[in-house]
């Protein structure tokens, strides 16, 4: 990046990637404020590693972030379709270009995946961003209680209905390959079943569940399953496929084919809802705000003490400091055994 004779960072751009999460504006907004009294300008980069490639930014001063914190979102935009494979040069080179001492980037699996090919040349720091919760080197993502809270107050608003017309509804949550969203939101709204990515379901054993509520009088159900779930010895069902996406298979359909196979099978008349985006779209939780006001801070901390090639993650409670590495690992999937599945079973819901 450029190099300057001051002593001090005075200049950085920032970027968001991947998918929205709500808490993105509330990271730009404390990264934007915290830096300003440091005296730090941030420029901001549109639409994530596009407005690199294509040299749009958006120099972010109090006028572009004043409140932004309430809205789900990013005021920068973002993009999961892009990625920096084989343009490694062109990437550093229009970095450098923009006269910034280096990078913040907020994003997920696929974001530091991208950035991890050019980690040795540009001075990083990153901010760990998905509502699905899975980017390995952090306990919790903000966003991931947003999305959560959004799937719980729709069980229970949805057990109504259920219960008002004797029907089983089946709830599909986002969850490509990983069950917190399905789990948490799921546990939190006590849904009679929970199926996730990480553990294909018998068919039988849902099927007896299924009947022995019925059989016991019970009016209603409401099922919660994460779109990339499957029974056993089934695939996933894909939906579409995002051309150019790192990852382009979207998978869909699984709350509309159980809810056929629940009215066909057990006998028990069914209907399905997918919640798709508005898990992402809520206003962040006050967990979630508070949560990227803190990581916003510790950013600034960390261009205070010009400290690169860090992450701002959440551990053992805490916002904390970890190697950029430790966000570029494999998906971090809810473990078999996680003592949220234990709580489950507990409560007898289907798991
Ligand atoms: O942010 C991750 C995620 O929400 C997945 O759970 C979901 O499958 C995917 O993004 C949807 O992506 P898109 O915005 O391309 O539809």
């Amino acid at each position: 990046m450029t190099k300057t004779k001051s002593p001090q960072i005075r200049r950085i751009a920032l970027l968001t990637g991947g998918g929205d999460a709500p808490g993105l504006n509330g990271v730009i907004e404390s990264i934007v404020r915290s830096a300003k009294t440091s005296q730090i300008e941030v420029l901001g980069i549109l639409d994530g590693f596009e407005g690199v490639f294509e040299k749009r930014t958006l120099l972010l001063t109090e006028n572009e972030i004043w409140g932004q914190h309430t809205r789900a979102g990013t005021l920068l935009g973002t993009s999961n379709k892009s990625f920096i494979q084989g343009r490694e040069k062109e990437f550093v080179a229009n970095l450098k270009s923009f006269g910034v001492e280096g990078l913040v980037a907020a994003g997920g699996d696929g974001t530091f995946a991208s950035l991890s090919r050019i980690a040795n040349e540009v001075p990083l720091l990153g901010v760990p961003k998905t509502i699905d919760n899975d980017l390995a080197g952090t306990d919790v993502t903000f966003g991931y209680d947003t999305a959560c809270g959004v799937v719980a107050d729709s069980i229970d608003a949805l057990r109504a209905t259920a219960e008002a017309h004797r029907r089983v509804i089946v709830v599909e949550t986002m969850g490509r390959t990983t069950g917190w969203i399905v789990l948490g939101g799921g546990l939190a709204s006590y849904a009679d079943a929970i199926l996730m990515p990480e553990r294909p379901f018998s068919r039988a054993k849902l099927k007896s569940f299924l009947l022995e509520k019925k059989n016991a009088g019970r009016r209603g159900l409401v099922l919660a399953v994460a779109e990339g779930a499957a029974a056993e010895n089934e695939t996933v069902q894909v939906a579409f496929r995002v051309e150019g996406s790192p990852q382009k298979d979207r998978y869909g359909g699984v709350a509309q084919a159980l809810s056929r196979w629940i009215e066909e099978v057990v006998g028990w008349e069914s209907r399905h809802v997918v919640l798709g985006h508005l898990q992402r779209s809520s206003p962040p939780t006050t967990t979630d705000r508070f949560l990227t006001l803190t990581m916003g801070v510790e950013i600034t901390r960390m261009l205070q003490q010009k400290i690169w090639q860090q992450a701002v993650v959440y551990r053992n409670g805490i916002v904390t400091r970890a190697p950029i590495q430790d966000l570029m690992q494999a998906a971090r999937l809810v473990p078999r055994e996680h003592h949220w599945i234990e709580n489950a079973r507990m409560l007898d819901i289907f798991v």
